[in-house]
């Protein structure tokens, strides 16, 4: 196997482009919505994205790789990679991919190892989870599966990232009024984001007085359960074909230049730090390196902040901000609109929301579609467009122990 600093991967890694994309509308509590429904969503969406003159041809298609969590207890259903290749015509090879919630991007870098090894030239990858067909406390103990069992047996995610948040705060003089800038800031990018499961803004003294979930924790420092699905179709051909023959450019699309996943002890309590993720920062090096770049280069960011200490440690394990200042660097502006570097525009997994198994392909998804298009800002007086050129996307499973990052060139 080649290594990843070697320059053919270098040179195979970048050809890959998202030639489509696509966040089911929207994400929520989604009634009316079964699982079933988010996966064909999601299929025939990015079908009709890839390009404004008609829908892609399904049969461009060689293989699709479907990222979920925990659908056969939230929703009785296995066997996912059959439910989604029977949707095509042509029945594709198809895998489920599960790392908790990083099963999104896991089921990208599986795609792009089959992309890369020339065994498919064009696939799809597709997140999706239903969750709130379950209650709230239901959904914990499902969720919790995803820690380790054997050593955290009884604990919960709120309870573990508030044992991060403690270790933090204590370390390095972290903040309650730090933690809760996350959360204002995420709410009032959700605002322009459409699809996202929150559209409200919240103030610092609503988010620090919110109810207690686990100390320190509260209610407005976690991401939500949320219903969802997201898709990307990949690709490393230079054009491919619509349903009516018409070809369809790739020149212009955007590219994954890097990619880094790495793994640490899966309990808290065999970890080296309880301050930093390890695996983020193993990850991040990978991808950078592969991408040729370092994190000054990176303007937009979106990052796992499943609460509100995730993003704190996840923008300074990636080398925005130091050690110990990522809290301070968010109170102060540097993270939105206007500020050093822009984290989660999307409103993040905190206000845009958190079904498990999409997330990972939702950010990659929504980072696409910017690099594209832009993000339109309100400024004072008038409404801009913002264009990016790189952009990274970080996809933590469980409490840190997977971690997947994506560099992606516009
Ligand atoms: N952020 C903001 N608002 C939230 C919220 C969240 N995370 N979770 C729920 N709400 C809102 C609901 O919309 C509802 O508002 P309404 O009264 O205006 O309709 C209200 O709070 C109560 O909702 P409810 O569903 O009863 O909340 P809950 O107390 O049962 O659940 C949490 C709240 C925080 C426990 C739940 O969202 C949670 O478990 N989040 C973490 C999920 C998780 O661990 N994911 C994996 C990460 S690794």
């Amino acid at each position: 196997m080649k290594k990843q600093t070697d320059k053919n991967a270098v040179r195979e890694i970048k050809s890959v482009k998202i030639v489509g994309s696509f966040i089911s509308d929207h994400f929520g509590e989604l009634w009316d919505k079964s699982l079933n429904d988010l996966i064909k969503e999601a299929v025939f969406g990015v079908l009709k994205n890839v390009s404004k003159d008609g829908d892609f041809d399904p049969k461009e298609i060689e293989a699709v790789y479907i990222a979920n969590m925990a659908s056969g207890i939230f929703n009785n259903q296995l066997h996912l990679n059959a439910v989604v290749s029977e949707l095509f015509e042509h029945f594709p090879p198809s895998i489920r991919v599960e790392g908790a919630c990083a099963s999104g991007s896991l089921a990208m870098i599986t795609a792009q190892d089959a992309l890369n090894s020339g065994r498919y030239k064009t696939v799809m990858v597709l997140g999706v989870e239903k969750m709130t067909d379950f209650n709230s406390n239901e959904a914990t103990k499902v969720l919790s599966s995803a820690s380790d069992y054997n050593f955290e047996y009884g604990s919960t995610f709120p309870a573990l990232y508030a044992l991060l948040a403690k270790a933090h705060m204590h370390k390095y003089g972290t903040t309650r009024e730090q933690l809760s800038a996350v959360s204002v800031k995420n709410h009032a990018h959700a605002l322009t984001n459409s699809k996202a499961h929150f559209n409200k803004l919240f103030t610092l003294e609503q988010v620090s007085q919110s109810s207690m979930v686990a100390d320190p924790l509260r209610l407005l420092d976690c991401s939500p359960v949320s219903d969802g699905s997201s898709a990307v179709i990949l690709s490393t051909k230079d054009s491919g074909k619509l349903l009516d023959g018409k070809t369809v450019n790739y020149k212009n699309k955007p590219k994954i230049i890097g990619m880094g996943h790495a793994q640490d002890f899966l309990s808290l309590a065999n970890r080296k730090s309880l301050t930093s993720l390890n695996a983020t920062i193993k990850a991040a090096k990978d991808a950078f390196k592969q991408a040729g770049l370092t994190s000054k280069d990176i303007e937009v960011a979106e990052v796992h902040d499943c609460f509100t200490i995730a993003e704190i440690l996840a923008i300074e394990d990636l080398g925005f901000f130091k050690k110990g200042t990522g809290g301070q660097a968010t109170l102060d502006g540097q993270t939105t609109f206007g500020g050093k570097v822009l984290i989660n525009p999307s409103g993040g997994l905190k206000a845009c929301g958190h079904p498990v198994g999409a997330t990972g392909v939702k950010q990659v998804a929504y980072l696409a579609e910017l690099l594209e298009n832009g993000i339109k800002v309100k400024t004072d007086r008038s409404k801009k467009i913002m264009n990016f050129k790189y952009a990274l996307a970080h996809n933590v499973g469980g409490s840190g122990a997977t971690v997947v990052v994506h560099i992606l060139e516009k």
